[in-house]
């Protein structure tokens, strides 16, 4: 779980970094479009609309704030849609308010969702973020799921090389397949285009002659048009998805390939592939590198020999990969380099990587003959402040090897409770400064890898002891330090080695 939690995180830190939600703000509105809603009115203005569109925001949230004019200037040009398409938002901050977030699963700000049929059908917004974006995003969530191809000119400008889109073609508008199909349409309008058309001979590719019923799907990577014939709706939703991932995922500055980033990202989470996906592959180099072209058809061709088998592929530009280098405690000097990741948080790294190393080094990796790599800052030469300093690569030899009561804060530098606890801490180790039994130590979880199990870091600052004997608790009392002084007397053993000192006395 925390691995997810952090796949997650990092995507936003990449793409806020290439640009693709930033924006800037022009505040223009005195009029508000925007609809506030709380716990006491949302209920009944939800059930009044058909459509209608809700941000859960906090006050505190950066990206909210960024998204707050875009969001107003949308529902005022939305205001005039016809239909008028009506944009809300909740204050999920507010103490009142928190069973509405929870409700609709709220676990990120800004959070937005899309409620049909007054409430009784929830999507999540998968659109832009600046004003027309989310704009031309809406006008078409809120028209009809899938729309009707009745020219080669209409179908040129649905199928614009850019995106996915499904098409069904049929002989009539009607019958169980076409049913399903509208049925697909309906289920994954929030990720997909969808369209219908009586004649095949408007679509730019694939074969003309047919008259349906079939689902084409374009693409634009791979081999950019594929049939489907089976209108079982389950099995036509999961087509879609299948093929809609591509071979390999590209991670470049071209914003068109950032919504195949966000699904590379995320697709461990998808629930139809939770049990087979368990690794994701990420290619890092220069694309202005010489062997770029022996790089990507290398890679190419060992992402097919594993299809299906467990791992996604990525490859990544290094112009666009400054939050994935941070994320994995990868430096510049190391590429063209290859990182996997699995899901249950493990990293394996070969820098300095050469086309012809591709093949047998994913093989290596897949046999289990890879060790894993951590992310860690040096271990400090000195470590002589009250508060020792722990990092990855120290991790075991001072937690769990030093036979001490440890008790570890996970920080992060730029978190203001930890500033605050520091010359607490600073003291609490002070006072057991003559008592050799007891460490108190710190690690910056944003620099450092450590183990997400028996860990569970959810938050900064998080207090872990363990006692001398291997007992390990999460500290959840006051922190201040007496609270925190006699929950370690209290918690803590004594080590054999005053023992042994205590019994030659
Ligand atoms: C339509 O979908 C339903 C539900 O998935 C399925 O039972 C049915 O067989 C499908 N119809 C056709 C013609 O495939
Ligand atoms: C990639 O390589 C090109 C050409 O050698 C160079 O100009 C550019 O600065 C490099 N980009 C990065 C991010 O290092
Ligand atoms: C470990 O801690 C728990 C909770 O504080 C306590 O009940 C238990 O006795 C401890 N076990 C050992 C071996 O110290």
């Amino acid at each position: 779980m925390a691995s997810r939690v952090s796949i997650g995180a990092f995507c936003v830190v990449v793409l806020s970094l290439t640009g693709v939600f930033a924006s800037e703000g022009e505040e223009t509105a005195s009029k508000e479009f925007v609809l506030t809603l709380d716990h006491s009115n949302f209920a009944d203005t939800v059930s009044k609309h058909d459509f209608i569109v809700v941000e859960f925001y906090a006050p505190w949230c950066g990206h909210c704030k960024k998204l707050a004019p875009e969001y107003e200037k949308a529902a005022s040009i939305l205001s005039s849609n016809d239909p008028p398409v009506i944009l809300a938002k909740v204050d999920a901050n507010e103490e009142q308010n928190k069973v509405l977030a929870s409700e609709y699963d709220v676990k990120g700000f800004p959070t937005i969702k899309i409620l049909r049929s007054g409430g009784k059908v929830v999507q999540d917004y998968k659109g832009p973020r600046e004003a027309d974006g989310i704009v031309d995003y809406l006008k078409k969530q809120s028209g009809p799921a899938s729309a009707e191809v009745k020219s080669a000119e209409q179908a040129k400008v649905l199928i614009d090389g850019n995106k996915i889109v499904v098409v069904g073609v049929f002989p009539e508008f009607s019958g169980e397949k076409f049913d399903n199909f509208s049925a697909l349409a309906e289920r994954l309008r929030s990720d997909y285009e969808f369209g219908h058309t009586l004649d095949a001979k408007h679509l730019p590719h694939g074969e003309s002659s047919v008259s349906g019923p079939i689902v084409r799907l374009f693409k634009p990577f791979d081999e950019l048009v594929v049939d489907f014939e089976d209108f079982d709706v389950d099995t036509l939703v999961k087509f879609v998805e299948e093929s809609s991932i591509p071979t390999v995922t590209l991670f470049n500055n071209d914003p068109n390939n950032h919504p195949f980033v966000i699904k590379f990202f995320n697709s461990p989470n998808a629930k139809n592939l939770i049990r087979c996906w368990n690794g994701q592959a990420m290619l890092f180099l220069n694309f202005s590198n010489e062997l770029f072209d022996s790089f990507k058809s290398n890679y190419h061709d060992v992402a097919k020999q594993y299809k299906g088998q467990g791992i996604s592929f990525l490859m990544g530009d290094l112009e666009a990969s400054q939050g994935a280098f941070q994320y994995f405690g990868l430096k510049e000097d190391q590429v063209p380099l290859i990182v996997v990741q699995t899901n249950d948080g493990k990293k394996y790294l070969k820098p300095n990587l050469e086309p012809d190393h591709i093949a047998s080094w994913v093989k290596e990796y897949k046999d289990g003959n890879v060790h894993p790599f951590k992310k860690s800052e040096p271990i400090p030469e000195v470590n002589n402040e009250p508060v020792k300093v722990v990092v990855a690569d120290n991790f075991e030899d001072v937690v769990f090897n030093s036979g001490k009561n440890v008790l570890l804060e996970f920080y992060a530098p730029w978190c203001g409770h930890c500033k605050k606890l520091a010359p607490i801490l600073d003291e609490v180790a002070l006072s057991f400064e003559s008592d050799a039994d007891v460490l108190i130590a710190k690690i910056d979880a944003t620099a450092n890898d450590y183990p997400s199990e028996p860990f569970d870091v959810k938050g900064y600052p998080t207090l872990y002891f363990k006692s001398a004997s291997g007992n390990l608790s999460q500290y959840d009392g006051d922190r201040t330090k007496e609270d925190i002084v006699e929950f370690i007397q209290k918690n803590k053993d004594k080590t054999t080695q005053q023992s042994s000192a205590k019994e030659e006395l």
